[in-house]
């Protein structure tokens, strides 16, 4: 981080309900940190025809820290646009994004979870190749690079050696056998000679999804190519609790977007419903990640105790709105 200052970047729909609650945060935490929103996203697009501006991308860049909110895109795409989370990651080289689970007191949430899903970030079928080859075929290319896998073993096994010290490869070799071979050689190889002491564990990924349902507890860090990462996750935010309750931070070496995992959510935005748990776990990340774990336990001790008080979003079951939440946990933190 090159300043004391946050990136934030709201973007469409909740992300505008969610994003700012952050700023009276982190002034209650006291740790120094400020904050500045920048426009990114559909509305941007609109307006000034682009959806991520030179300006906002500098001050990321500068700041090396952002916290990005969500971004609506139209179905079926629209000329010149292109989801900036997607470029954010790419332009930056935000290659791991990382995505805990971990069991929430609230009756939605199962027990005893506490996982982290590192997915690759930049690669995969994710590498914007999709073409018509004729009017009834399209072919969409998989990229996976020695280097990109071995970048995205580093981030993951240095996550085990931190937590339980159990690695699981999510992979789908026996069907493609170069690109996810790849893949698992070079994060095998990586993580056994970057952490020796850790168990790395390989299991197919349709394997996998199943027993993350039936035995999510046993798991720990487990790591994966972009697209498995990405739906295994939103398959694990449902075991406890839902989109509204999952965190994530996109990593690269010189700048981090902590982002919650959800979209835009047109179906409740503007009506003050908006869960603000994925965003504050993600600012909660974001402190750690600072070395400023007091205030990232405070934050979290405090919106455990507000789910515990039964203060909650209708998407978890209850009746308070975004507001209600956050003023329980900023009294919380403020006594
Ligand atoms: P979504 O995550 O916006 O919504 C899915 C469902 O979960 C909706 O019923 C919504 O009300 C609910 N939900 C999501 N977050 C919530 C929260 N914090 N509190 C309470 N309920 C919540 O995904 P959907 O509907 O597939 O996409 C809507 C728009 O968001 C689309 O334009 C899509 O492209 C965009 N999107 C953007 C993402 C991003 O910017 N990273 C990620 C996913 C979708
Ligand atoms: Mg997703």
């Amino acid at each position: 981080m090159t300043n004391n200052t946050i990136c934030l970047l709201p973007g469409d729909g909740i992300g505008l309900e969610v994003i700012p609650i952050t700023t009276e945060i982190l002034e209650v935490l006291d740790v120094g940190l400020t904050t500045e929103s920048h426009p990114i996203g559909w509305r941007c697009f609109n307006e000034t025809g682009t959806a991520l501006p030179k300006s906002t991308l500098d001050a990321v860049i500068h700041s090396g820290i952002g916290l990005f909110g969500a971004t609506s895109s139209p179905t079926g795409g629209a000329p010149g646009y292109s989801s900036p989370i997607i470029d954010l990651r790419q332009q930056l080289n935000l290659y791991a994004n990382v995505r805990p689970a971990k069991s929430l007191p609230i009756p939605s949430s199962r027990q005893n979870i506490d996982l982290l899903i590192v997915r690759e970030n930049t690669e995969g079928l994710y590498i914007r190749s999709e073409h018509w080859k004729d009017q009834d075929t399209v072919i969409a290319e998989r990229q996976i690079t020695r280097a990109g896998s071995k970048r995205v073993a580093i981030k993951a096994a240095k996550y085990a050696l931190e937590r339980k010290g159990i690695l699981t490869i999510g992979h789908k070799s026996n069907v493609l056998s170069l690109s996810d071979g790849l893949f698992l050689q070079v994060v095998r190889d990586t993580a056994k000679s970057y952490a020796p002491d850790i168990e790395i564990k390989e299991q197919l990924v349709d394997s996998l999804a199943h027993d993350l349902i039936t035995q999510p507890e046993t798991y720990d860090v487990i790591v994966t190519p972009n697209m498995y990462g990405d739906i295994i996750s939103d398959l694990t935010s449902a075991l406890v609790g839902g989109l509204g309750v999952a965190p994530s931070a996109n990593v690269g070496d010189n700048c981090t977007i902590y982002e919650p995992v959800h979209g835009s959510a047109p179906d409740i935005a503007g009506k003050n419903l908006a869960n603000p748990t994925a965003t504050i776990l993600s600012l909660a990340m974001m402190l750690e990640d600072l070395g400023y774990d007091n205030a990232s336990n405070r934050l979290k001790s405090e919106l455990h105790n507000t789910l515990v008080a039964g203060i909650y979003t209708p998407d978890l079951g209850g009746e308070a709105t975004t507001e209600t939440m956050l003023t329980s946990i900023l009294e919380k933190l403020t006594k």
